[in-house]
């Protein structure tokens, strides 16, 4: 064994722990896309997914990347530099047209996006600001900045949303400019940034904003532009990222901001320029989607909401805690690895799957089954999912927070 074999066995004792057990949550095997699918031939309806729209598997989207597989086959072969398509820039001009911003760059994830974009605007005369809560794309787009020699970034944090907090470090911090890092829907805790706080803030202090809006795309405003839309600050903030692997039901990155900015990014992301351009079917699907949401936006945002308003007040009435939600992403907090994971486990043999996100992923005592309506899902769905969430919560005793106990082999 080597010592790489050695640190493998040493760190997956807790994966085979949970194998053993048979409560082991993670990668399990769809047979069919969708939010209604099968796992090892049973049907699921699937509450962790993030097609909030529910317009993946639209007939006119799937037939859109049909026709561009027919054109262009299934990848490029080759980065944008040099895998540059007509669809491409078609898709980017109308995606900036839609948000309301200059211009518009596909990445091929909005990890990349992120990663690329902080990587290429932070240098040594830069303190990055970032939420206590974010996304690893945001994380790893800082570390990588911090690494990058005679050009590191000073890095502080805020706490989680709070206006209060971001002052005091923008206040004290050690650099000349400032970028601050928000995300529009945290989607682990499904609460909104206080956006409009936050942009006055960052004005009084000169700090530049870059804002992830993944879980707000399609989502938030009336339109489904996103938090900006909701919170009547478009315009106020110069860079926005999100992605086509939610509501845009595919996978591909969106950066957002002044055309010279873009531009830039364009010219010194490595995460862009050393990675292969975004397939064009994908590029199909998401035009599709944007076709519809154009067409009827306010339609299809206003029928997700509906939908999660219902769930949200039946799982409160039932006595669920939601913790800090106030979106269709709804955790509900089990605050105990074992019920977490029990609940998974019940609610996915009786044909509904919502993850558990555990330590590390979340501090302990903060365990949650993630539930994310969608307005794909049925009333039907959500009726089964509220049954057994109410069945499964008394028999854990996620809804009397009593402790479960010891067990056998504890
Ligand atoms: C807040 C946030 N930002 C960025 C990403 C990354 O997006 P993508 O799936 O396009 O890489 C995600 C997806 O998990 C996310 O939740």
């Amino acid at each position: 064994m080597t010592f790489i074999d050695e640190k493998a066995h040493a760190e997956l004792a807790r994966i085979r722990k949970a194998r053993e057990k048979q409560v082991y949550p993670y990668f399990r095997e769809f047979e069919t896309g969708g939010l209604h699918t099968t796992i090892a031939g049973q049907p699921i309806v699937n509450f962790s997914s993030n097609d909030y729209l529910g317009l993946t598997n639209h007939p006119k989207v799937k037939e859109a990347a049909h026709k561009a597989v027919d054109s262009y086959a299934c990848g490029l072969s080759s980065s944008r530099v040099q895998a540059t398509t007509v669809d491409h820039v078609a898709l980017e001009n109308r995606l900036a047209r839609w948000y309301g911003f200059e211009k518009c760059l596909l990445f091929t994830t909005g990890y990349q996006a992120m990663v690329g974009t902080i990587a290429a605007l932070a240098d040594k005369d830069t303190t990055l600001v970032l939420d206590s809560y974010s996304h690893a794309c945001i994380l790893d787009g800082t570390f990588m900045a911090a690494g990058v020699p005679g050009r590191a970034p000073e890095v502080r944090f805020f706490n989680h949303n709070s206006v209060k907090s971001l002052e005091r470090i923008l206040k004290t911090r050690e650099r000349k400019n400032a970028i601050v890092l928000i995300e529009g829907v945290y989607s682990l805790d499904g609460d909104k940034a206080p956006i409009k706080e936050m942009v006055d803030i960052c004005a009084a202090h000169g700090a530049y904003i870059v804002l992830d809006d993944a879980h707000g795309t399609g989502t938030l405003g009336m339109n489904g532009r996103g938090i900006l839309e909701e919170a009547a600050v478009e315009g106020r903030v110069p860079v926005v990222i999100s992605t086509f692997s939610k509501t845009f039901g595919g996978i591909g990155g969106i950066l957002l901001g002044r055309g010279e900015v873009v531009e830039y990014i364009q010219h010194t992301a490595r995460s862009f320029l050393f990675s292969a351009s975004l397939p064009v079917p994908i590029v199909a699907a998401a035009s599709t989607i944007l076709d519809m949401l154009e067409d009827e936006g306010p339609k299809l945002v206003s029928e997700l909401h509906e939908k999660a308003e219902w769930m949200r007040s039946n799982l409160k009435s039932a006595g669920f805690d939601l913790g800090a939600s106030n979106t269709h992403i709804m955790p509900v907090y089990c605050r105990d690895e074992r019920k977490a994971l029990f609940m998974h486990v019940a609610l996915l043999e009786s044909g509904v799957l919502m993850v558990p996100i555990t330590y590390p992923g979340v501090k302990l005592g903060e365990e949650r089954l993630r539930l994310n309506v969608t307005r794909g899902h049925t009333q039907q769905d959500m009726d089964k999912a509220l049954d057994l969430l109410k069945m499964y919560g008394e028999a854990f005793f996620v809804l009397s927070g009593e402790d479960l106990g010891p067990l056998e082999d504890d």
